[in-house]
Parts: C-alpha cells; structure tokens; sequence
C-alpha cells in the first residue's frame, strides 16, 4: 500500500523564483468534485498527488470550498477556470507557499524531499545581476556550492536549449529566452513535481507554440508529475492527460485527454474536446 506522507507546508522551499480520427472514449467528463483514481505511469520518478477536502478562505473570501484530487505518479495534469477562481491558491498551497484553511495536501512517498517540488510563474523572475548560468544554479538552493553544481546547470540550460547563452546577461534574452531560463532553474534540482502557474501566459503565439513542445520534452523525459496552470484551453488539452476545470472552489470536471502524443494541432479531436471544455467554462449560451 501506498505510503503517504505530509510535507509540512512551510517546509518547502520555493524558487522565485495523430491523427485527425475520432475515437470513442476520448472525452470523458467525470463526476462533479469526484476523486478519479488513474494508474501511475510505469517509469516515472514523479511524485503523486493526494488532496483531501482542501479549503482556503482569505477572511470571509471562501476560495477553494473542498478539493479532493488523486494525481498519479508523473501524470500531466492541466488546472483551467475563471480568473479568481482559485487556480494560484492551489499551486501555491501544493508547492507549500501558503498553508491551506484545512484539509490535507500529500504525496505518496516517504522520501520526497521539500526541493522535489517546484513552481515555475509567468514571470521568469530571474536575478539582473547574475548571469544565465549563475540564475539556474539559484534552482539548487543550498547545494548550489556543492561539486558538479555548474555541471548540472549547464545540463539543465542543454535541455532548454540555451547553452551557448550561459554567459550572456538576462537582460540581452528574448522573453522566450528568459521562460527558459527559468525553466531550466526549475529542472536543475530535479523535481518531482513540477507546478506551472501561466508559465506561457506572456508570450506570443508561435514561441509559446515552441515552449510548449519543449514543456512536454522536458515532461516525458525527466518523467516528473506537471500540474499546469492555463487560460489557454487549447494548451491544456494539447498537453495534459488529464484537465481539472475549478468552478466555485471546486473540481467541476475531471476529463480524461486519452490522445497519443505527439499530438495534432488542430486536429478534429483536440478541437472538439477544447470547445466542450470552454463551454463549460463559459456557461449556458456562452460557447456560442
Ligand atoms: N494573499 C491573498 N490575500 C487575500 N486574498 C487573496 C490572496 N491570494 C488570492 N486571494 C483571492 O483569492 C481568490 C483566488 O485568487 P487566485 O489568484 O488563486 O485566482 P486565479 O484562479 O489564479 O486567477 P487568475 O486566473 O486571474 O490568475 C481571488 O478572489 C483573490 O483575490
Ligand atoms: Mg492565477
């Protein structure tokens, strides 16, 4: 049996740091506020999920009203609902940013360690002072004057693909060049559950598009567990296995995206399953 394990909250050390053909079973909504169990992923190193009757009120501003969520093991799962609905309340409590009202927040192993758990924002937040390199070595916290610390720094900026900018200034970075930087921060300590709030949210069309396909690269090869963030529905079903729509501080939809992956753009399934899922969001009478 599965072992879980409180993290105390305060505990947790942030960093500012194809086909076109339709298939039946697709699309599949499930239960209001349900907890949907999936099976973990056979090889992953992520860290799974369990959330039990999370509340979070600010004074009499009652924002999350019972959240109860199972995330397997290196599942990618993408959180969508109206502004102010509470998506930012819940990646903060999960990365233990802020502690929650009541309810509980664990993970299913013994060994995660506060660092295992990281969020990436909008904003890249990266440190003018300090060079490329310099910036994603503030992602090992305290093992960043530890030997091989550079290595894996260089490593992680490889994977984002910005090493021949390890030198350069943030400054002199394009805004998708920074978001990768602040990406690679991230990865460096090897997380294994990576939260995502908007990370894309301020980019243009075709570099979010790149970041994107690199977010699903990183994803499927560091097999860490990825809760994203979005406005962006068409980026949710595109990449999650799975999209969790909020609605009055509670899961409203948990719907399986059971797509093989690369997937299509603009392929006939992933448009159905966006536009149902937008309807949702926008109510009776606003799909349309
Ligand atoms: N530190 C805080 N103090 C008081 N109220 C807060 C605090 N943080 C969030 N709230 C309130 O909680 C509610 C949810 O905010 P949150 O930022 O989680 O929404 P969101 O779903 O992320 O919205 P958006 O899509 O606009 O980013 C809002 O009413 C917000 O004003
Ligand atoms: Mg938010």
């Amino acid at each position: 049996m599965q072992q879980a394990l409180r993290i105390p909250v305060s505990g947790v050390e942030a960093i500012d740091s194809s086909d076109a053909l339709a298939h039946a079973g697709t699309f599949r909504p499930a239960k209001k506020s349900s907890v949907t169990p999936q099976p973990a992923k056979s090889e992953t190193r992520g860290l799974p999920l369990v959330i039990r009757d999370l509340r979070k009120s600010f004074g009499d501003n009652e924002v999350l009203r019972g959240i109860d969520l199972e995330i397997p093991a290196g599942q990618f799962v993408a959180i969508v609902g109206q502004s102010g609905c509470g998506k930012s309340t819940l990646l903060r409590l999960i990365a233990g940013l802020d502690k929650p009202t009541s309810g509980t927040i664990s993970f299913g192993d013994a060994a995660a360690r506060p660092e295992d758990v990281r969020v990436m924002f909008q904003e890249p937040r990266l440190l003018p002072w300090a060079r490329v390199l310099a910036n994603v070595e503030v992602g090992l916290g305290r093992d960043r004057k530890a030997e091989g610390a550079h290595d894996r720094a260089r490593q992680a900026l490889e994977e984002v693909g910005l090493a021949d900018k390890r030198e350069q200034w943030p400054a002199v970075l394009s805004g998708g060049q920074k978001q990768r930087v602040a990406l690679a921060r991230a990865l460096v300590s090897g997380p294994r559950l990576l939260a995502f709030d908007e990370p894309l949210g301020a980019l243009d069309a075709l570099t979010r598009i790149a970041m994107q396909r690199l977010l699903e690269r990183v994803w499927a090869d560091q097999t860490f567990t990825a809760i994203l963030v979005t406005h962006d529905v068409s980026e949710a079903v595109a990449l999650a296995d799975r999209v969790l729509v909020i609605e009055e501080g509670r899961i409203a939809e948990d719907i399986t995206v059971d797509l093989a992956r690369p997937r299509q753009r603009g392929s006939a399934e992933l448009a159905a399953l966006e536009g149902s899922i937008l309807g949702q969001l926008l109510g009776p009478g606003g799909a349309g």
